[in-house]
Order: C-alpha cells, then structure tokens, then sequence
C-alpha cells in the first residue's frame, strides 16, 4: 500500500465565549472536530488542533461588573470550568489559549497594520443606545423593549422572538437598559470600519474556490456577494473589555475583531512551546502551504467566510482550506432556546453518563451537513446500548476470556475473509471521516460488528468452552478471529471512542497508534484479563441528567449562544386517529412531486378579512424583491400580528386564482384533520431562508 504523503494540517473550533459554561449545543462541534483531529493523526498526518477562550466584549465586562470583580477574574475561572469540560469529554485540544494574551494583541496589531496601509480604515460616526446610569453603551442584548413590528413586550435590541423581526436597538419602542433599568438615551459615536467592498472580488473568487461547500458559497452568493458588501464596523468606544486599538486611544477592536485572530495567536503560541515556526503555519512563503480547517456553527458563516479571509488576505497570511459548517443542536426534537432556561451543561452530563456515548451518538448523527442534528434521548439510549454494548464490546465480552491463558492464536486462522472484508472497506470508511461524514462511517463500521457477531453466533465458543481439551484448538482460533474483528472496529472507531482504543489497546495487541492497524491481524500475542468496557445506559440515568439540568437552568443564567435547551422529555405515544380519518393518496412519482414548487417564505403583514370566515390576506416575500398576496383559511387560529416576521412554507408555482376579495398568487402549507381542531403552520429548523426549495 503506498504511503501517504504526511499533510501539514491546522484545525480549529469556533472560541468558546469566556462568560458562560460549555453545553452540549456546543459540543456538537468540539466533539466533532476532535474526531477529525484524532482521525488525520492516526493516519499519521501532522495535525494540530487549537482553540482559546473569546474573552472580549460587553457581555463579559459587564458580567464581570455584575459580580463585583475584574474581567481576568472572571475569564480566568471560566478557563479552568471550559478545560475541564473538554477534558471530560475527551477533546484533546493541542494548545488551548485566549483571546487576552500578548500574542493576540501583536497580532491584532499586525492585521489592523495591514488593513490601514491599504487604506481600507474610514472613521465614522454611529447612533447607539447608552446607559446614563451605568455609563457604557449598550450591545443589543442589554436592551429590552416592545418590538417595533408586532408590539410584543420585553424583546431584546435586536430581535423579536415574538415575530422574527430585526431591527436597530434604537428602534424599539420603550426601551430599558437591562443593566440599570433606566432608559436608554441615543448618544453618536465615533467607529472605526473596514471597507471591505474592496475586496468584494477577491471574497467572490474565494467562496466559491472550494474552501466552502455549494450550500455555503451560494448562500454567501445570494445573501452578500450580489451586492456591494457593507461597511464592517470594527470597534467600539469606551469602556469595553478588549484590546485598545495603539494608532486610535479610546477605541477597542470590537470583539469580532480580535476572536479570529484568536485563531492566529493560539498557533504563535504552540509554535513557541514547541520550538516551531509561526510562518511555516500561516505565511503565504512560496513552500507548500499547511492545509487550515475552521470547523464552525451555521450562525457564525458570515464572520468566518467574509471578513476573516478578508484579514487573512489583506495581512498577506493563508487562506482556510476548509471552513466546515455545521448546524445547531435540537433536544428531543425542541430547539435550543434561551428564554426557556433549562441547559443541559456538559458538566450536568459528565455527572451522570458516559462522555463516549455522546461522541459516539454525536458520529452517528453528523453527515458534515448543515443540518440541526437532533439529541433524542430515548434513541441516544436505544442506538448506545445497541451499538456499542450489543455489538461491539459484546464481541470481546463474549471471547477474550478464552484466550487470557494462550493469547492469540500464532497463526491467523481462516474467518471466511471476515478480516479482510473489514480492511477493505478501510477507504470508503476513512474517505467517510475525512469528509465529515461520520454517519456514514459508523454505518459501515456497524456493519462490520454485524457480520463480526453474526461469526460468533455461528461458531459458539461457550460451546466449543464446555467440550472440554479436544476443541480448544478450536476455541482458540475461534476467539482469535473474534479479537481481531474486535480490534479491527476499534481501530476504526479510535477517533470517536478514544477511550474505548485505549482499553483495546490494554486488552491485546498495546495502544492503537495508526489506521493502518486495521489491516493486518494479531497472532501470537497475550491477552490480558477481560474487565468490562462499557456500561449499558438506564433509564435512570437519563432522568437524572434531566432532572439536574432543570436544576442548573435555575441556577446559572449565564450561558452565551443559544444556550438554553428545552427540558428533555420522552416524545409522546401519538395515536393514529389523524392517519385513519384521512387515508394517504394514490401514490404519486418523484417527478409529480417535482412540479410542486414549495418554498420558505416569510410573512411580511398579515390582515383579517373583515368579510370572510376563516381567511386572513398575507403578504410573502420569497426573498429580494418577489412578495405576493395569499389568503389562507386560518382565521381564528392565528393573531394576524403575531404571524408577522415568520416563516411558513408556501407553494410558490400555484397558478394565480381570482377570489372575491383579491387575487391569491399561492398557498400557504398548513397541516389540519382529525385529533386537533386547528390549523398548523409549519416552519422551518432555525436557519432557513426565504426562497428555499423544498426537495
Ligand atoms: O459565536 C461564538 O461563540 C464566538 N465566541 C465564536 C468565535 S470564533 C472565532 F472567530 F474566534
Ligand atoms: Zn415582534
């Protein structure tokens, strides 16, 4: 087999806010990077993975401020909490650094640098929301008030939740400054921007070079690209907790600013602990370039596929190879929410279940995607005590203990290719990993524990154990075999189940260092005493994690970034009464389907007709400029202010019908029948956007 050429590759996680703990939202993406990173090393490639506590910005100041003690306090004691989350859960950061350190700060320096000797630094002045009584502008979180649009109370600066509306802090009605309750008065500003406009070229090349998925590229294409790109405000006056901008006293970077470069000085600082070079990572040097992988929620695109390659490429630095978006984390099918205030913190977890079963839940759910992935906790069980407990320790559960006496066999015996079937699909699995699509490797490692099991039921050593002398031969090769399909599959589950590797590694054969493990069979090595490998997960467990985060939700409300999860709970036992009193339709072909165009649209007004019974006038925008009228028959069921601002789905290419009130250019999709008297709209996961197709 050749071998491959070792690939210089540098990978990071989005920076973790220092103002809150980690959750499990946010371990949707460290678990999922630190499988990357453990799957390029036991290749062999040198792989480094970084990260750092973001420690800048309002929240933390005032946070800090809130608690009677100084910011490097505060950061410093959330330092230890994040470290010890990741270590719990088996994320091996290869340097784990700060947003607020020397490093950082030079190389702020060295970006901003760059970006005023090209001119691209103009100074203006900006309207904000200020707080009198606490002395500070107010970042849009810190203000409340009724929501301009549909006049719902005790919404933030920036949004609605009520209606999906956004709009300027300065724009609600009523506003009240969360941290002193006054009333917030519009003050001007002076604020340093990028005028990136003018790498609008350079940005529209690079996002669609391939360092982006299609989705990813024709969203930034339709969203930004198509027009020119605004102004990027990138500081914000005092008092902020940040870096003081050296050639504009008063003005910090804001924190958007200096997180990425987080990116860069978390590497300054590997390389000085290691005694390496810093440009032999980043700078564009005429040798081949190391490959840089940002792994990245979907909700942070814009930061780290505009403006970062704009830094990147104004300082004269390289450009990610890579940025891997991924979606948000649902809990039983709810999503996360902040104003529900139950968390399910990793720590909460780590009290009560085992870290590997959510990386291996986590795998089996990621596609590399940028969809929400969904914890539901009944199916984490199920697929946990399947999978892992049923199939893949059950291998070694079942036969190390026969061979504690002899060790493996000397030679490898005949298993009906079962090895050699498994090595061959090393490729697809690793191509799998490689492209994130964990699922996908799972799968395939799944089945290859189902043909591992199906070989010991056929060959039953417990049998072949009480037959006495004259099979041990036999049972040797038996358990042999079985061993090695065991080992095989850890090999291949190593960057999932670190843990699981390490007590293969201790069982037969010493530690799991390369992928290429998988291919060639053990003979004629010791094996130790078998001592359980993984607990089956209870359903008392599951309570108790359940029961403990509503605990933390009253406790701590303090996490950042979407962080708050709706309370787990089991999914209802759903009658059938819906399905029965309206039987499905004839079956219709792919291509019927097909000329049924459904569409995200978002409402934009909503009115009653006075003369109609059930219908209220919509107007749908699909995006840029096409809106249309739509009556749609739910009157009464829905508070025509309340429906503004939401997305629906529409049927978007139904022909224009005339109606007594108006012409009605398509349809809102809403679901109705027996068991509910209502009318449902449906919506779309967080993240969806006006003028996506339903496939
Ligand atoms: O969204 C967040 O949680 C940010 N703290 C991520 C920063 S990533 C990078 F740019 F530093
Ligand atoms: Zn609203």
């Amino acid at each position: 087999m050749p071998v491959p050429l070792q690939r210089r590759i540098l990978v990071t996680s989005a920076l973790p806010y220092a103002n809150g703990h980690i959750h499990l939202g946010h371990l949707v993406e460290y678990i999922q990077t630190d499988i990357f990173v453990r799957f390029q090393k036991l290749r062999g490639h040198e792989c480094i993975y970084l990260c750092a506590d973001d420690t800048h910005g309002t929240a933390i100041m005032i946070r800090a401020r809130a608690e009677g003690r100084s910011e490097r306090e505060l950061i410093a004691e959330m330092r230890q909490a994040h470290l010890a989350d990741f270590a719990g859960f088996q994320v091996a950061f290869d340097h784990y650094g700060s947003t607020d350190n020397p490093a950082n700060r030079r190389l702020c320096g060295e970006v901003w640098g760059a970006l005023r000797q090209r001119g691209l630094v103009v100074s203006r002045e900006v309207q904000q929301l200020f707080d009198a009584t606490a002395g500070t502008f107010l970042a849009d979180r810190f203000v409340k008030g009724t929501c301009p649009r549909c006049r719902a109370a005790d919404q933030y600066g920036d949004t609605c939740e009520q209606c999906g509306a956004t709009y300027a802090p300065a724009d609600l009605i009523d506003p009240v400054s969360t941290l002193s309750g006054s009333r917030p008065e519009v003050r001007s500003a002076e604020h340093l921007f990028v005028t990136i406009e003018e790498l609008h070229g350079f940005l529209a090349a690079w996002t669609t070079s391939g360092a982006l998925d299609p989705p990813i590229a024709n969203y930034l294409a339709g969203h930004f690209l198509g027009e020119p790109l605004r102004d990027w405000d990138v500081s914000r006056p005092a008092p902020y907790f940040g870096f003081e901008i050296p050639d504009a006293p008063g003005h910090y970077w804001y924190v958007w600013f200096d997180a990425p470069v987080g990116y860069l000085a978390a590497t300054a600082e590997w390389c000085e602990a290691h005694g390496r070079s810093f440009d032999s990572w980043w700078r564009r040097d005429g040798s081949t370039p190391a490959e840089i992988h940002h792994f990245i929620g979907k909700d942070i695109v814009y930061f780290h596929t505009l403006f970062w390659p704009a830094m990147l490429e104004v300082a004269g630095l390289v450009l990610p190879t890579k940025v891997r978006v991924h979606g948000f984390l649902t809990v039983n099918g709810q999503k996360m929410s902040k104003s529900r205030g139950t968390f399910l913190l990793a720590r909460t977890w780590l009290d009560h279940l085992e870290p590997a079963a959510l990386r291996y839940y986590y795998a089996a759910k990621l596609s590399g995607g940028i969809d929400d992935i969904d914890l539901n906790l009944d199916e984490f069980m199920t697929k946990v005590n399947s999978d892992l407990v049923g199939k893949v320790v059950n291998l070694a559960s079942r036969t190390a203990r026969w061979l504690a006496a002899t060790g493996l066999a000397a030679t490898y015996p005949d298993d009906g290719g079962l090895f050699a079937q498994a090595a061959a699909d090393s490729a697809a699995i690793a191509d799998a990993y490689e492209e994130g699509d964990f699922a996908r490797a799972m799968r395939a490692v799944m089945l290859a524990a189902d043909r591992a099991n199906a070989y010991v039921d056929a060959e039953q050593p417990w049998k072949l154990a009480k037959a006495g002398p004259d099979a041990s031969g036999r049972l040797q090769d038996v358990a042999t075999v079985a061993l090695n399909l065991f080992r095989q599959i850890a090999v291949y589950l190593a960057p999932v189940l670190p843990g699981l590797a390490e007590q293969v590694g201790r069982l037969v054969g010493g530690p799991i260092r390369s992928w290429d493990e998988a291919h060639t069979p053990l003979t004629g090595v010791p094996v130790a005493a078998f001592t359980p490998l993984m607990k089956r997960v209870e359903t008392a467990q599951i309570e108790a994690v359940i029961a403990a985060s509503k605990q933390d939700a009253t406790q701590d409300n303090h996490t950042t970034g979407g962080s708050s999860m709706d309370t787990p709970t089991a999914p209802p036992a759903d009658s059938g009464e819906a399905l029965a009193a309206e039987p499905l339709a004839a079956t219709c072909t792919i291509d019927d389907f097909a000329k049924i165009d459904l569409r995200i649209a978002r409402i934009v007004t909503a009115e009653e007709v006075p003369e109609a019974k059930k219908l209220l006038k919509l107007m749908v925008s699909l995006g840029g400029n096409d809106t249309r009228t739509v009556f749609a028959g739910i009157k009464g069921f829905h508070d025509p202010a309340a429906l503004v601002g939401r997305l629906v789905v529409v049927v978007a290419n139904l022909a224009p019908r005339q109606m007594k009130f108006g012409l009605s250019e398509g349809m809102v999709v809403a679901a109705s029948g027996a068991g509910g008297p209502g009318v449902y709209l449906l919506s779309p996961d967080s993240g969806a956007l006006p003028g996506m197709r339903l496939h």
